[in-house]
């Protein structure tokens, strides 16, 4: 029989095995539930696959598991069948493990996790240890991803071994990737059952791993569509998008991600071993380049850090700043630090920097304001409307009538599809600073997402002659004539 949707019973009771308690997550292949085992009182995880019409030996997940001794970075399995006395649902009663998942806690944005080396790594070191027992027992994982992920305080564990095959039951098992396909290995997606029976699985984990740590430390992936992971096509490395990954950490995830699944690590315990190094370099990595700075060529830091920014020496300056503030913690040699990193476009180091150092971001000084606002200007660029709305409310309520702000406040109410509001907010602006390109570009904007092309045109009109030559303008007043606006 194949039931849609699963409704716990009135009594809450799931055959005479399960009281449920609470529902903890519907994923894209199952529900699972807190419950509580009616013949002893445990606390147990259960999961009731959505495809109850399949044959039982095709809805077992992690069987394997069973036998085993737990391991701590794995969640446990304990049994699975048709729950008795009925036999309707089938189910997979597991360890419980209160937490969230991974990518809960990355989007969460938690304060101090993404920022923190320490705590990134050491949730990717367990996930590579439960990893690697895995492997030792013949079995990939197959779906690796921050949804699979649990995280408590100070532990990691996987879950899901919905995507898991033992070598010899390839044929047998295939899903296909529920929700994202963008951790896995190019050669895993869009590959038919001929081809997927020379892959190897436990490659395809080690590749699913490189993209894990990727994400981790810059926040993006190296791909975003699935035609992109089919293709391989080039992205930058992990150093080219957040300066603050050592060399090692950057080789490191760059032979898991590699096209040919030769060339990746061959297997978990040679990531294990490599990965301690590589651990340790990385969080001895910021001292290091700090030391960088011969003390005796040094003449006064500010001087020699806005010399260096009118250079155009961005990366310099910002050395010598960050060495600044790491020994005399000046909040001033902070600012010129994330402003350095800013101009050249390295925001995620912004980010880190500065939620890194609330204390010094929150100050009631003109420094904090000053930094409140870079903190705006790099979520905006980054696209965190979240953290910039958060940003622009705090640096509005300071200086309320600032016409860059304003501008930015608006900008983030569009970006909120708000376009009334910042239309409004837009002409208040214009009207006291008129002839303004920047405010008139935006109004043209706006009123074209209000379909309100003849406000549109006459906005376009003002803003040609404040810019006349912008191509953009012209294009535009192209497209309103033939319209028969203009
Ligand atoms: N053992 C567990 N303890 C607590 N929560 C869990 C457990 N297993 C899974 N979950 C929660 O349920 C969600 C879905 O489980 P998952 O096995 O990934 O289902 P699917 O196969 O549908 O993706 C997980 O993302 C997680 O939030
Ligand atoms: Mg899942």
């Amino acid at each position: 029989m194949t039931s849609k949707f699963f409704v716990p019973r009135a009594d809450r009771r799931l055959g005479g095995r399960y009281e449920l308690i609470e529902c903890l997550g519907d994923g894209s292949y199952g529900w699972v539930w807190r419950a509580q085992r009616l013949t002893d009182g445990a606390i147990v995880a259960v999961k009731i696959p959505k495809a109850q019409g399949k044959r039982n030996e095709e809805l077992a997940e992690g069987s394997p598991l069973i036998e085993q001794l737990p391991h701590p970075c794995v969640v446990d399995v304990y049994w699975m069948g048709r729950v008795p006395p009925e036999r309707e649902w089938y189910v997979i009663e597991m360890e419980y493990f209160p937490s969230i998942t991974l990518a809960q806690l990355l989007d969460k944005g938690e304060e101090g996790f993404v920022a923190s080396y320490d705590k990134l790594l050491g949730v990717f070191e367990q996930v590579l240890e439960g990893c690697a027992h895995l492997h030792r027992l013949g079995m990939s994982h197959g779906d690796i991803k921050p949804q699979n992920i649990l995280v408590s305080a100070d532990r990691a564990k996987l879950t899901d071994f919905g995507s898991s095959v033992l070598p010899e039951d390839m044929y047998a098992r295939t899903r296909e990737n529920g929700g994202t396909i963008l951790y896995s290995a190019p050669e895993s997606v869009g590959a038919t059952m001929l081809s997927k029976n020379r892959t190897s699985g436990f490659l395809c984990d080690v590749y699913s791993l490189g993209v894990l740590l990727y994400h981790l430390v810059t926040a993006r992936l190296p791909h975003d569509t699935l035609s992109q992971v089919a293709r391989h096509v080039p992205f930058p490395r992990a150093r080219e998008v957040n300066s603050s990954v050592s060399q090692p950490l950057d080789d490191y995830i760059d032979r898991c991600l590699k096209l040919a699944p030769e060339e990746r690590w061959p297997n978990i315990d040679a990531m294990l071993d490599a990965f301690r190094a590589v651990r340790r370099a990385q969080l001895q990595f910021t001292p290091t380049r700090m030391l960088a700075i011969p003390q005796a060529l040094r003449e006064d830091w500010s001087t020699q850090a806005v010399r260096l920014v009118e250079a155009g020496d961005y990366r310099d300056a910002e050395l010598v700043a960050r060495a600044e503030f790491e020994s005399t913690r000046d909040a001033q040699a902070f600012l010129l630090m994330v402003q350095a990193s800013y101009q050249e476009g390295r925001y995620f180091d912004c980010i880190r920097d500065l939620e890194a150092r609330p204390d010094v971001v929150d100050s009631p000084t003109s420094t904090g304001a000053e930094l409140r606002r870079l903190a705006l200007s790099t979520y905006l660029e980054v696209g965190q409307v979240d953290r910039a709305r958060v940003f622009v409310a705090r640096c509005l309520a300071e200086t309320p009538d600032a016409p860059d702000l304003l501008l930015k406040h608006a900008s983030i109410l569009a970006l909120d599809a708000k376009y009334e509001d910042a239309a409004e907010q837009l002409m208040d602006l214009n009207r006291r600073i008129p002839g303004k390109p920047a405010i008139l570009r935006r109004l043209v904007a706006v009123f074209e997402q209000l379909r309100d092309t003849g406000k549109a045109a006459a906005f376009l009109r003002a803003y040609q002659k404040a810019a006349p030559d912008d191509p953009w303008a012209a294009s535009k007043a192209e497209h309103f004539r033939a319209l028969g606006l203009a």
